[in-house]
């Protein structure tokens, strides 16, 4: 097993698995997030509910622990490709001309996230975990108002919003080539399905990328 885990295929077998975790933390992210445009009640009610539940706080450092070995994995396996590298031949001629920007950047677009993912947990993980988020009272139940602060963020710093929308291009980019690889590594794919799984994940990443990006912008410009 540890044999497994040091070979390049296993390496890029944990990558892809913690990334289908990542993209599965994603997809429930977004949903909740699209309930700031249906108010502060909705909104509140699901983050507490996510914030208190025992079952979705277990899940709180098995989310990190993907994020961790996710990050990992990619720095590893990038070190190690870039130590492999020698002049460049034929077949790396052809793999560079058959590959996408996207595909020879997700190092580059990793780093970029995990930048805007640091700034992110300091602006709202942090304080709801530890004091700076502010309170109110529902149904005579005291709780976060994680509305007010993520809206009241985004309302005032058009530089924050900026941020954001980088952060959800670079995801977007991310996931155009992560979804369909992903899924081929596993071994879950052939040349039907990877046609498939490449219209899935484009049609993920371009949803996910323009939740992320465009709630920020809306609450600056129409709220
Ligand atoms: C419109 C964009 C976004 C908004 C409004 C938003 C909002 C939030 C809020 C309010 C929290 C704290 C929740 C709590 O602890 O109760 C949080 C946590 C978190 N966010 Fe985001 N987020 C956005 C985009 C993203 C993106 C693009 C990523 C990943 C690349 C991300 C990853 C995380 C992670 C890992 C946590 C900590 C785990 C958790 O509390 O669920 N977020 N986000």
């Amino acid at each position: 097993m540890a044999g497994f885990l040091n070979s390049s295929i296993g390496k890029k077998f944990l990558m892809s698995l913690s990334g289908l975790f990542l993209i599965l933390f994603l997809a429930v992210h977004a949903t909740l997030n699209s309930l700031l445009l249906v108010g502060p009640e909705a909104y509140n009610e699901a983050a507490n509910f996510m914030a208190t539940n025992p079952l979705i706080r277990v899940m709180e450092p098995i989310l990190a622990l993907g994020f961790i070995i996710h990050i990992l994995y990619a720095l590893i396996i990038e070190f190690y490709n870039l130590g492999k590298a020698g002049p460049v031949g034929y077949k790396m001629a052809v793999r560079r001309h058959q590959s996408t920007w996207s595909s020879r950047n997700m190092i580059w677009l990793g780093l970029i996230i995990l930048t805007f993912l640091v700034i992110h947990l300091a602006n709202f993980f942090w304080k709801v975990k530890f004091g700076g988020a502010p309170e109110i009272e529902v149904n005579g139940k005291s709780m976060h108002d994680t509305y007010k602060l993520v809206t009241s963020l985004f309302e005032s710093n058009l530089w924050i919003d900026i941020l954001y929308l980088i952060g959800a291009i670079a995801l977007g980019l991310h996931l155009h080539h992560a979804v369909w690889s992903a899924f081929q590594t596993l071994g879950w794919s052939n040349d039907k399905w990877r046609k498939i799984w490449n219209v899935i994940g484009d049609i993920y990443a371009i949803v996910i990328a323009m939740i992320f990006g465009l709630i920020p912008l809306y609450f600056y410009f129409f709220h």
